[in-house]
């Protein structure tokens, strides 16, 4: 698994070997805490083999196959995810992102490697027409370089599995995966102030931020503010392990799954939720729209309720929960 390390991928560890899968892992370390590995081999129960690799040198992954004799699929998540971000560096974000997956793939294909999940964003729909968006939906207009970024893996994906017919490539389009392992001991650990809504929301709960800005409270949604598909990181985890299962058995080249509940929450009830589960307090402002903002956008998961047999587990009140347990840990 590239990007092993990170917010998912951790979990994703945690996930296949509960499942009785063995996980190699690579990253490159360069966005991830000191503790993690450690605090992966406790949750494992054994140390889980990792190569502080980047994912686009090749001769690096070819040395973790040597040494590994082989594996047999790859999940791919090593990537850059901050959009802001991405629109100040584009170039660090296109190298990165998708020199990543050229690179990954060129290996698969000259080694003959099977069976590849790779982490994609609902961000590839852009603004879509409807606010529920099944695979079906076409591509939007990328806002980001890192909506464009993944726009772009899916692209080389499905490139390959023309030239590669004999290649099993299924992508996974995660809307928003918030929380923690239940455990506390494995969570996000975003570096810096966090661009995104949930990490902001615990920080402020405990007492790192001030107050949380909502970002636009004049949307056309019920409450004015933007909504979107909240979805336990656990469960985003198992969708990976399903997906992992299905390529390996499945005769079909190339598959798209949205992972989400299939349900919408605004901010504002995502920072209540927040406040009435776990009895704290969380100032909040509303202040502008935030440049980007889709108002709405939620998951149908029919797709791969149907064929990966996966559904969201835990409840929003769950992840939230389990988000600031993990905070008050840190
Ligand atoms: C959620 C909502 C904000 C911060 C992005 C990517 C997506 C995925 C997850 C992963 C929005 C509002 C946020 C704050 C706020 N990428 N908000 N105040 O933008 O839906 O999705 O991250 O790797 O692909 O596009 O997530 O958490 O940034 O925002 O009001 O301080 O919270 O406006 O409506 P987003 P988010």
């Amino acid at each position: 698994m590239t990007g092993g390390v990170g917010y998912i991928g951790s979990h994703i560890a945690v996930a296949l070997v509960e499942h009785g899968y063995t996980p190699v892992l690579l990253d490159n370390l360069s966005r991830s805490d000191d503790s993690i590995p450690d605090r992966i081999n406790e949750l494992c129960g054994f140390n889980v083999p990792l190569y502080k690799t980047d994912c686009r040198d090749r001769d690096g992954l070819r040395k973790l196959l040597d040494a590994e004799g082989g594996v047999d699929g790859v999940i791919h998540l090593a990537a850059y995810k901050s959009v802001g971000e991405s629109v100040k560096i584009p170039l660090t974000y296109f190298d990165n992102n998708i020199s990543a997956m050229t690179a990954l793939l060129d290996i698969m294909v000259s080694e003959r490697l099977n069976n590849l999940v790779f982490s994609s964003s609902c961000t590839v729909y852009g603004v879509p027409d409807h606010r529920e968006v099944t695979e079906k939906t076409p591509f939007g207009n990328a806002f980001s370089p890192y909506g464009f970024t993944k726009q772009a893996c899916e692209r080389l994906m499905a490139d390959v599995a023309r030239s590669e017919p004999w290649m099993r490539q299924v992508s996974l389009r995660y809307f928003n995966p918030i929380g923690a392992h239940p455990s506390g001991k494995l969570g996000e650990l975003p570096g810096g102030v966090p661009d995104n809504l949930i990490p902001y929301v615990t920080q402020t709960a405990a007492g790192q931020r001030d107050h949380i800005t909502i970002f636009g409270s004049d949307y056309d949604t019920p409450d004015g503010t933007c909504v979107r598909d909240y979805v336990h990181v656990c469960d985003v985890a198992e969708a990976h392990v399903r997906a992992l299962n299905y390529v390996s058995e499945s005769d079909i080249a190339l598959d798209t799954f949205n992972i989400g509940t299939g349900r919408g929450h605004s901010v504002k009830e995502i920072i209540d939720i927040f406040r009435r589960v776990n009895k704290t307090e969380v100032r909040s402002e509303e202040g502008p729209r935030r440049p980007g903002d889709v108002d709405a956008i939620y998951a149908n998961v029919d797709k791969a309720s149907a064929t990966l047999g996966w559904t969201s587990k835990y409840t929003v009140e769950e992840a939230l929960k389990h988000a600031w347990e993990w905070q008050k840990s840190l």
